[in-house]
């Protein structure tokens, strides 16, 4: 059985003020009708012979979750709560350990909620490509051709081919410094993660229990005391706070011998930033992208979005971010927006 994993528990702090805590940026119809969450939950649906998917989520978050799903008609998956975050190798295990109890032989196709993918058509290829490479037991992940040295991701250099168009993982390198990331451009050979992935639950908790055993022991005891009621299985506070936050990058993909990588073009964004959703979406003639009611008059390479409360004008300006919320607005330039963090963390400290 082939369980959709949605990874849904990032707090978005690049895309305040639009994005915020009780109302992450996965929960929100960032590109297009549908949320980031539910476009996912619609594209993993799509593929044929897949089943109901595992959502992992904040505790705070599981009514946004069950609202989004119902209003796409779904009402059979299960929802994991976290009382507390942990990181994606935690989140990951706890959805291994409930899509066992579905089936034994369970395939997961985990997929972080807030990526934008262009190419739907593509990306189911790329799983058909994947799923007999799992089913050998390998734990495979998506890879996108890189063009730029980002420091925020992954990168994979690959290694023997495994069949066509899938190859062994030589290495894995999570986040390397800007010098790294430059070197590893400039030399080719090298595929960002995207952060998706397809393996077996029982092969990727028999990866855990070996490279991360701590972690893994911590999960299942705090899975083991979860208590379900309707489709939320919560889990204890107590029991997982006792697990060590980590990712799946560190926690597996960089140790493990048994990844792969299959390569996908599939117009990939995981809109990291507010330039990232700019980049990703359509543009007007003068290269802006605008949302809600604006006018921009001799402007150019910009995004700006206005709240319902007000128009927003912009007159000669470029490559700059302009938000409107109805108790914040930012502006800044585009080539800052990773910054828009600092300004998270500068609230909170003032607290
Ligand atoms: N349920 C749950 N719990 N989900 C989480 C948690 C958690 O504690 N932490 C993160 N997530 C979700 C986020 O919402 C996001 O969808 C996904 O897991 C990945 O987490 P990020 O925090 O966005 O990871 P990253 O961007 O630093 O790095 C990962 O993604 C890159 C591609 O976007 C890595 O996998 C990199 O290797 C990869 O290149
Ligand atoms: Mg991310």
């Amino acid at each position: 059985m082939l369980i959709p994993v949605i990874l849904s528990g990032g707090s978005g702090t690049r895309l305040w003020p639009l994005s915020r805590k009780n109302l992450p940026k996965q929960f929100l119809p960032l590109a297009g009708e549908l949320t980031l969450f539910q476009q996912t939950v619609v594209r993993a649906r799509a593929l044929p012979d897949s089943a109901s998917p595992v959502v992992v989520c904040s505790e705070e978050h599981r009514f946004l979750v069950a609202e989004q799903l119902q209003a796409l008609g779904i009402t059979d998956a299960s929802i994991v709560l976290e009382p507390v975050p942990r990181n994606t190798g935690p989140a990951i295990a706890l959805a291994a350990l409930q899509a066992l109890q579905r089936d034994p032989e369970a395939t997961l196709l985990v997929l972080p909620a807030d990526h934008l993918i262009g190419d739907a058509g593509n990306f189911t290829d790329a799983v058909h490509k994947a799923l007999p490479l799992a089913a050998e037991g390998w734990l495979v992940t998506f890879g996108i051709r890189p063009d730029a040295p980002e420091t925020g991701f992954g990168y994979i250099r690959r290694g023997d081919a495994l069949g066509s168009d899938a190859f062994r993982v030589e290495a894995f390198v999570e986040k390397p410094d800007r010098a790294t990331a430059e070197g590893y451009l400039a030399g080719g050979g090298y595929d960002w993660n995207s952060g998706m992935f397809l393996f077996q639950a029982r092969r990727l908790l028999d990866e855990l229990a070996q490279l991360a055993p701590a972690m893994h022991a911590a999960v299942a005891d705090a899975y083991q005391s979860a208590k379900t009621d309707l489709d939320f299985v919560r889990i204890d506070q107590d029991a997982f706070a006792q697990v060590e936050a980590d990712s799946i990058d560190y926690a597996v993909m960089e140790k493990t011998a048994r990844a792969a990588v299959v390569p996908v073009h599939c117009g990939w964004s995981d809109i990291g930033s507010w330039d990232a959703l700019w980049a990703a979406s359509e543009r007007d003639a003068a290269d802006n992208r605008l949302e809600g009611d604006v006018l921009a008059l001799d402007s150019h390479h910009c995004y700006v979005r206005a709240s319902d409360r007000r128009m927003v004008a912009v007159l000669g300006v470029d490559d700059l971010v302009i938000v409107d919320t109805a108790d914040a607005l930012l502006v800044t330039r585009r080539d800052r927006a990773q910054d828009v963090k600092q300004i998270v963390e500068q609230l909170k400290t003032g607290e």
